[in-house]
């Protein structure tokens, strides 16, 4: 038996939730080589990069689709019943591109501008209140994925961070995370937010815009400000979404990542497109197990080197 194979063994044995039928791996010999690369060097060289609408979020609860954080500002609160009806009717007519698995990125790009322009020039008029943000994400039915707690909480105790990079909306965002009590101090965000003027409505968003296919634009521009990130050579990144492939761009002298993709729709016509880009594959998994499951492998002491 080679040292390879005889480390394999060890952590298929340690990490049976890989065997499950839900999980698919083009190349398993190389993702039980990263994690066991990563649990040699511990969680002190580990950083974690997640998308967060339908990543750290659910897709469907019950049957019922979860909104993202842009759908969770549907409250009569925020917006009227004019401006519900536009933002389905993008929804409706731009999340098929979104997903559509003959299009390329490049195809896709100057589409997904539009709809994010036009649902943001939208949001922009009705006046959004700050201050009723929270209520609104209250009311919603949002939901993180099951695992949640033990995923944000895990990190948190071994100082790893967290940096979640979004193309949703940075205020919801936090308020979702801050309602379900895991915005430790260990998570950085990356997303659209909104600037409110001195009485606390809607006026803009600040910066550069973030959709999903120009992460990388993000990415690389906001590496510099994340030094807490520097000299952390492992990498695990969590996405739905092919665009979300390109977090990790701005981070320097990477030596490992794993790369986990949630398959949560059109999965026949995905699979081979998600295989082909991400490590692992999670079909239809509403859970955050797996990614629990190979940090908690990767936060245990090292003791599988002699074991060959
Ligand atoms: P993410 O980067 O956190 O996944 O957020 C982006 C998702 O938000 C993307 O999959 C599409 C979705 N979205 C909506 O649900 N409604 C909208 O109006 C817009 C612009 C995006
Ligand atoms: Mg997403």
């Amino acid at each position: 038996m080679t040292q390879t194979q005889g480390r394999n063994q060890c952590l298929s044995a340690e990490i049976p939730e890989l065997s499950k039928c839900s999980v698919l791996m083009r190349e398993r010999c190389r993702v039980e080589e990263t994690i066991y690369n990563m649990q040699q060097t511990g969680p002190e060289n580990l950083q974690v990069i997640s998308d967060f609408d339908m990543t750290l979020t659910r897709f469907a609860y019950k049957g019922k689709r979860v909104p993202t954080t842009h759908n969770i500002l549907d409250n009569r609160l925020l917006i009227d019943e004019n401006c519900t009806k536009k933002i389905k009717k993008l929804l409706n007519t731009y999340y098929p591109i979104e997903i559509d698995a003959r299009l390329s990125t490049e195809e896709k790009l100057p589409l997904m501008v539009e709809w994010w322009t036009k649902v943001h020039k939208l949001l922009m008029e009705q006046k959004i209140r700050k201050d009723l943000l929270a209520q609104a994400v209250r009311e919603s039915p949002s939901k993180l994925r099951e695992g949640y707690k033990m995923f944000f909480d895990h990190l948190a105790e071994q100082n790893v961070p967290l940096l979640i990079f979004s193309a949703g909306i940075g205020d919801v965002l936090e308020e979702v995370i801050r309602q379900n009590h895991v915005f430790h101090p260990n998570v950085n965000i990356i997303s659209n937010y909104m600037d409110f003027d001195h009485t606390g409505v809607l006026q803009a968003f600040k910066g550069q815009l973030i959709h999903t296919f120009n992460k990388r634009e993000g990415a690389l521009a906001h590496a510099a400000h994340l030094t807490e990130l520097k000299g952390r050579q492992n990498v695990l990144l969590l996405g739905d979404s092919l665009g979300d492939l390109t977090m990790a761009d701005g981070v320097s002298n990477v030596q490992n990542t794993l790369t986990i993709g949630f398959l949560n729709d059109q999965v026949e016509e995905r699979k081979e497109l998600f295989l082909n880009s991400f490590d692992i594959v999670l079909v239809k998994d509403e859970t955050l197990e797996i990614p629990n499951a190979i940090l908690k492998n990767i936060f245990r002491t090292p003791r599988c080197s002699k074991r060959t």
